[in-house]
């Protein structure tokens, strides 16, 4: 029997290997292979949260208000996501895999932009939606910002209105959910509705999620999820943060030590003289170098 179980696991192991290689060869489609394998594995639990939106919605907001709820605070975490994590595009990128998930401790808040046909059933859902003029603009300056658009607001309108963006139709994806609204694990709440009344959509949050509220710690969440709060730490919950945590970015360590003579002392004896002796041989022709610098990812 044991020795049954060792070859499943390694066929499985060797299945993974495969099927990463492959992912990692396939760019994009890579990443369809790599997220439909991971919502293969997922297993929800009837406690999971996740927040669902159409980009540019008030994702974040929702994200950091649960977080707090949940009794975790982004003053312990880099950036919000780890608290938080973005389902389908850890799954993509293998940032995180299946059981990665499974190790998070409940109640797991996911954030998701994904169609309700591709959500996991199972766990609470909370659609925030916001009006779609105001998403197309804010949209706009983030194509702009993080994603290097370079063209007019008109021409991105065009693309808006016919889906051609990275996370579709906002007017199919906003319709598909809205026809779910009677469901009782589907709380919708708007933008426009978090903005008025933080404070009483909190508290909505909170008991649909059936998580506990005092007075007092209701005030601070919605002091610490005001706009002026969460922009004095605009890092933690920026988009860009999250890309340069997965590419091994680790804050604080660009301007470094400012020290003369660390090299003297932190060299080992061979490499000192690796050092002295390939300085000791110039190039022969130092101003030609044909080669192309390696640009950065
Ligand atoms: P604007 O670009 O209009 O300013 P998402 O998180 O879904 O990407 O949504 C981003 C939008 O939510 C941005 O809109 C952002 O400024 C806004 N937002 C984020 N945190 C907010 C907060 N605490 N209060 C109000 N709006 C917030």
């Amino acid at each position: 029997m044991e020795i049954l179980r060792r070859i499943g696991a390694a066929a499985l192991r060797r299945g993974h290997l495969l099927t990463e290689g492959l992912a990692e060869a396939l760019g994009e489609a890579g990443r369809v292979l790599r997220f439909s394998r991971g919502l293969l594995e997922f297993k929800a639990r009837p406690d999971d949260i996740f927040i669902v939106t159409y980009p540019r919605s008030g994702t974040t907001l929702m994200q950091h208000l649960l977080v707090l709820l949940a009794g975790r605070s982004v003053e312990e975490l880099q950036h919000i996501s780890q608290a938080a994590p973005w389902f389908e595009r850890s799954l993509a990128t293998g940032a995180l895999t299946a059981e990665d998930l499974e190790r998070l401790p409940s109640p797991r808040v996911f954030k998701s932009h994904l169609a309700f046909a591709w959500l996991p059933r199972g766990g609470r859902v909370i659609y925030v939606t916001r009006d779609g003029r105001d998403v197309a603009i804010s949209y706009y300056h983030f194509y702009r910002s993080h994603l290097r658009y370079e063209g007019s607001f008109a021409e991105f309108f065009q693309r808006f209105l016919a889906g051609d963006l990275q996370y579709a139709s906002w007017f199919k994806h906003t319709l598909g959910w809205e026809r779910h609204r009677e469901d009782p694990r589907l709380l919708m709440l708007s933008y426009e509705e978090l903005v008025a009344d933080l404070r009483g959509a909190l508290e909505r949050v909170a008991r649909f999620c059936g998580l506990p509220l005092s007075e007092a710690r209701a005030e601070e969440i919605a002091a610490r999820c005001s706009f002026a709060a969460m922009k004095r730490q605009e890092h933690k919950f920026d988009f860009t943060t999250e890309l340069l945590l997965q590419r091994g970015y680790r804050p604080g360590s660009f301007l470094r030590k400012g020290r003369v003579g660390e090299g003297k002392l932190e060299l080992n004896a061979e490499q000192q003289e690796a050092f002295l002796d390939r300085r000791r041989r110039p190039p022969r022709r130092p101003d030609v170098e044909l080669r192309l610098p390696l640009f950065l990812r």
